[in-house]
């Protein structure tokens, strides 16, 4: 089967939210093609992030999430899913290192026997985002906007998942490294077909790189479909509502 004839990893069937008393998402109906790259469009405030941490289990919602996973279980488990937030919840002066940062979010303790292997894995972690070694010794405070992508991907991607969730993961990072990131999700997506789904305001690298696009507006679905379906920059004023 194709990935374009095969069923949709998953269904969103009129999902809805209210948060603080606003209806944030109203009837969503959408699909998330398995081993494709899917962007998540849409003005600030349209529910983009809502809609991933909606996926990761981490807000309940109305309506329905159908996932059809690989393996035999209803919802990806957590380890098969991969999230990258569009805001990293680090005390602004804890003194954390990047090797510090891998070794919690392993969920190992800095013991002495074991750290040479956790060693072998966070430089393969780093490798595997093509980021430098020397990241590990560096205070996570002092990382540039790039870096802290690269690591917080290298986090998603240990283990390997199956759906990949990217909340806006090129804000705050220069043009070049915003091109090498879009490429590298490319590359992964390609190589292990990892279901992505990438929140983005990049029009351009969606265009080149997203295999399908949901753009939200309003509380529901303004656009889904093809990045070549998306209307010229002039009309996107109107898709989005604005
Ligand atoms: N926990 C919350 N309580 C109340 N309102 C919220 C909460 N989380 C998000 N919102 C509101 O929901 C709307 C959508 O937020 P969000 O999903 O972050 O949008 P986006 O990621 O598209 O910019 C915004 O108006 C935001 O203020
Ligand atoms: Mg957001």
């Amino acid at each position: 089967m194709s990935a374009a004839t095969a069923p949709p990893f998953i269904n969103l069937k009129g999902v809805g939210i209210t948060l603080g008393g606003n209806p944030v998402l109203r009837g969503i109906n959408a699909s998330i093609p398995r081993s494709r790259i899917t962007a998540l469009l849409g003005l600030n405030g349209a529910g983009k992030s809502t809609l991933l941490k909606i996926l990761i289990g981490e807000i309940s919602c109305r309506g329905k999430v159908i996932f059809r996973c690989g393996h035999d279980h209803t919802r990806p488990a957590p380890k098969h899913v991969g999230y990258v937030p569009q805001r990293l919840r680090v005390e602004a002066n804890l003194p954390l290192t990047v090797r510090d940062l891998f070794g919690l979010a392993l969920g190992r303790r800095p013991l002495f026997f074991g750290a040479r292997r956790d060693e072998a894995r966070h430089l393969r972690m780093l490798a595997e985002v093509r980021a430098p070694a020397n990241l590990l010794d560096r205070w996570v405070e002092t990382l540039s906007g790039g870096e802290l992508q690269r690591v917080m991907l290298a986090l998603a991607l240990d283990p390997h998942p199956e759906l990949l969730l990217l909340d806006e993961p090129a804000s705050g990072i220069d043009f070049l490294d915003k091109l090498r990131y879009y490429d590298d999700i490319a590359a992964i997506n390609a190589r292990d077909g990892t279901t992505v789904v990438l929140v983005s305001h990049e029009l351009e690298l969606v265009r080149r790189h997203a295999h399908h696009v949901i753009a939200l507006s309003g509380g529901t679905v303004a656009f889904e479909g093809p990045p070549s379906g998306l209307p010229e920059s002039a009309e996107l004023g109107r898709l989005f509502g604005r």
